[in-house]
């Protein structure tokens, strides 16, 4: 299936605040004229949504863990996330691999190798190239400043009630996997408020082509 559509994911610790700025982004590309599908990782499809439940409140080994990340990503993949792009859709993604290399691999201490591989089984295309995110936000907080954010906002799952150091780790994933990747990658400083996180966001898309703003 040719793909003229735009993926974009969103990535960072827990408490990072992506959520918002992904309804504020989605927002202003459909202002655009874009056709927006919003989705998330663990999930978006019925079945990666049971594997969800699984993954968040259930405890199992690393490679259960890492092995039921991508057989919903490969489901989402084939069900929701080509089919879009092939429409020609923008398709905003509430986290996808990197989180797999961050949370497993650096997080658990998961071996990179198997996970470098899994992610060829997953995200080859028919075409035989790798899937990825067109861009990815990585919001990046301090997780000292992310776990007070988190701290009583609800029950924490089985990832958010991981300690401090994990995140650190976590955040050091991500920050191998933009340093992999970098002109795919756009680092968001989200410790400043709302509006200037916000404008940041706004920032990194407006280097790319497909941005429409003020466009005749
Ligand atoms: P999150 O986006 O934080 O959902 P919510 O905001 O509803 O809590 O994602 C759920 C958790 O799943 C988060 O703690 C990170 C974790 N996760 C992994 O460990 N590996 C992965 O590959 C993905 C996609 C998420």
């Amino acid at each position: 299936m040719p793909s003229n559509g735009i993926f974009i994911s969103f990535e960072g610790i827990d408490g990072a605040g992506k959520s918002t700025h992904i309804d504020a982004l989605a927002a202003a590309l459909r202002a655009q004229g874009h056709s927006v599908l919003l989705t998330r990782e663990p999930g978006g499809t019925p079945l990666a949504e049971q594997l969800r439940a699984l993954l968040l409140h259930e405890a199992m080994d690393p490679l259960c863990e890492a092995l039921l990340m991508f057989a919903g990503r490969r489901d989402h993949l084939q069900q929701i996330i080509e089919p879009a792009l092939g429409r020609g859709e923008v398709v905003l993604c509430d986290r996808f691999t990197d989180a797999t290399f961050a949370y497993q691999g650096h997080g658990r201490g998961f071996d990179l190798a198997t996970l470098r591989t899994l992610e060829q089984w997953v995200q080859t295309t028919p075409e035989g190239r790798l899937r990825q995110p067109d861009l990815t936000l990585w919001f990046d907080l301090d997780p000292a400043i992310a776990a007070e954010r988190l701290a009583g906002a609800r029950v924490p799952d089985k990832f958010e009630s991981q300690p401090v150091d994990f995140f650190r780790r976590v955040a050091a994933g991500y920050a191998a996997r933009m340093a992999g990747d970098p002109a795919r990658f756009a680092r968001i400083e989200a410790q400043g408020t709302l509006e200037a996180v916000r404008e940041a966001v706004f920032a990194a898309c407006r280097t790319r082509p497909w941005w429409r703003e003020g466009r005749a």
